[in-house]
């Protein structure tokens, strides 16, 4: 049996022994993107020099990169999908391109001291073409000289082939994926691609272009390779298994749950798939060289999320010891030889995960119990107070909900958050003004003032403008910003006169409910990966053709741009390295 750590230095030596330097995992938590909360690829660190900076190690790069992907959260519990992941990667910044590429792929897979796999049981699928890129014919004609039959090469569009960028905007570009076959052999002829029989196992991204704010793409000065392997994907292939949890990654875990419960993992396969992947991923996270624990706000709440629902699916399977002893320590122990910093920050990660775990387990009962008393759908005010009283994250309450056939109203308890926030602020600072009504209604207003002010700096300043922190009482907004420089006297002026004139126009502000991919394709500004759940509101402010500003949020705003009065920027300062900081008011 290959094991992870035959898999990760094979695939490294290979690429050193072809002229490639390894360069460590990056940190899963990016350093200059905050669109994104989490590395999400093994390019993802590499953007700058995707775009053309050099890189102190050289031109042709390979790594093994930790990874983290939220979207997929609903999925854990099947027998592939993770939410923490290693992602084996080969980099050319400008040196090699298609050709050598496909090479040094089809040679790691399929000759004899690699991973020797059968070349009759592989697939390989290539861009067709469109209005923004021509059909690959460079990759399709050298898959040929390979032997692959022109039956196994599939010609797809954008939705399959083409990869990036990893935030909003960004390189991207075609792609070229190889897939391995799982099923009863032989293996047929023709590659079906709906037959999931067909397994991706490898991506190699011809990264060519660059996605600008507007939605185009131009090509990029420099061609770059960028190639993806999932690792415990490939151990599954390799090993012949189908299912990611059977393989040595996890068998270990797998086996102490079952004692530890005295319940067997065929039984109960989805509640030891959620434990065992969620523990996996907040030791990563807290354990990571930025690592966060547990908290309200950003990656925090995930990791609070993925260890609130691991404790409940434990509790499901009448697990009570601590999971961070008991699981998170085996994990830790795995990945301590691989990653320096998990070593570490040992204790750490197991003090942080026992502490959440305990806090949790106090009122899980409790508010399970609390749960079961309702017999109809949940208003916000009932989901807040789960939420309030027994540590309840809003995602685990509708998924509690979802077992009995209930819903929640997501928007009423994101208003009653947003009313409990403002009172616990103005309370501690000890500023009563108005009553909460009052105080939430200001609230509102900075709200709506604050996308009217990054859709202004963007104008004013560029489409490098991020938002990298808000703060909102009910006297003033903060706005913190990516942004190298201090602004003029002219910029601040020109900024507060575009939100004026935002607000003077009335500018009706909607909002709609869909999935991360229709947002991305809508332009929404946002975080693409912080939601639990799939699906994000969108606000537009101003006409759907011609809107002022489009973010991903949660609300609430004001209905009408006009409800502001005027806006004024009180004070414009530095932050920290590269992010600036505005005060400002309305009314
Ligand atoms: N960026 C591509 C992916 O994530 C290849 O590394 O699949």
């Amino acid at each position: 049996m290959m094991t992870a750590t035959d898999l990760r230095h094979k695939f490294l030596n290979f690429f050193k022994d072809h002229g490639h330097a390894i360069i460590p995992s990056a940190s899963l938590i990016p350093d200059n993107d905050p669109t994104v909360l989490f590395t999400t690829a093994g390019m993802h660190p590499l953007v700058p020099f995707l775009l053309g900076e050099t890189h102190p190690a050289g031109k042709e790069l390979t790594s093994v990169q930790k990874c983290i992907r939220t979207g997929d959260i609903d999925e854990v519990g099947d027998s592939t999908h993770l939410t923490f992941f290693e992602m084996l990667g080969n980099w050319s910044l400008g040196a090699y391109f298609k050709t050598e590429a496909i090479d040094y792929s089809w040679q790691f897979l399929t000759d004899a001291s690699c991973l020797a796999l059968d070349p009759s049981r592989l697939a390989v699928s290539v861009f067709v073409g469109d209005n923004d890129a021509p059909f690959d014919e460079e990759s399709y004609n050298h898959w040929l000289t390979k032997g692959i039959n022109p039956e196994r090469i599939a010609k797809l569009g954008k939705a399959d082939n083409w990869w990036g960028p990893a935030g909003q905007t960004g390189p991207c570009g075609p792609d070229t994926e190889i897939f391995y076959w799982v099923g009863a052999l032989p293996a047929p002829t023709h590659f079906d691609t709906e037959d999931k029989n067909w397994v991706e196992i490898w991506n190699n991204v011809f990264m060519a272009y660059r996605k600008e704010a507007d939605g185009s793409f131009s090509e990029l000065a420099q061609k770059n390779v960028d190639t993806g392997m999932g690792l415990e994907r490939v151990l599954c292939v390799i090993n012949g298994v189908s299912d990611i949890y059977q393989t040595e990654l996890f068998s270990s875990v797998i086996a102490r749950l079952e004692s530890l419960s005295g319940k067997r993992y065929a039984d109960n396969t989805k509640a030891f798939r959620v434990i065992a992947d969620h523990i996996r991923a907040a030791v990563m996270i807290i354990g990571d060289q930025h690592g966060v624990g547990p908290s309200n706000t950003d990656q925090g709440y995930v990791v609070r999320k993925l260890i609130r629902r691991a404790v409940r699916f434990a509790n499901q399977i009448n697990c009570t010891d601590n999971l961070a002893t008991s699981v998170a320590s085996i994990f830790v122990d795995h990945f301590s030889s691989v990653y320096p910093e998990i070593a570490s920050n040992k204790d750490k990660i197991i003090n942080e995960i026992l502490e959440e775990e305990n806090k949790f387990k106090k009122t899980l009962e409790n508010g399970l119990r609390e749960f079961n008393k309702y017999t109809a759908s949940l208003t916000g005010t009932e989901a807040f107070g789960l939420y309030q009283s027994f540590g309840f994250p809003l995602e685990m309450t509708m998924e509690l909900a979802r077992e009995k056939g209930f819903s929640v109203d997501e928007d009423g308890f994101n208003t009653e958050l947003a009313k409990h926030q403002e009172l616990s602020r103005t309370a501690s600072a000890g500023k009563f003004k108005g009553g909460l009504a009052d105080a939430s209604e200001d609230v509102t207003k900075l709200h709506t003032a604050t996308h009217l002010l990054q859709a202004a700096l963007r104008q004013v300043l560029g489409h490098h403008i991020f938002q990298k922190g808000s703060n909102i009482t009910a006297e003033r907004l903060r706005f913190d910003f990516s942004h190298p420089d201090k602004l003029t006297p002219e910029q601040i002026a020109e900024v507060e006169q575009i939100v004026n004139k935002a607000i003077s126009d009335a500018l009706p502000v909607t909002y709609k409910e869909v999935s991360l991919e229709e947002a991305r394709a809508m332009n929404a500004l946002g975080v693409f990966e912080s939601k639990y759940n799939e699906r994000v509101k969108v606000y537009t402010m101003g006409d759907d053709s011609h809107y002022f500003s489009r973010e991903i949020c949660g609300g609430p705003h004001v209905s009408n741009t006009s409800e502001l009065k005027s806006f004024k920027i009180l004070k414009e300062e530095a932050s920290s390295a590269g992010v600036r900081r505005i005060k400002a008011v309305v009314g």
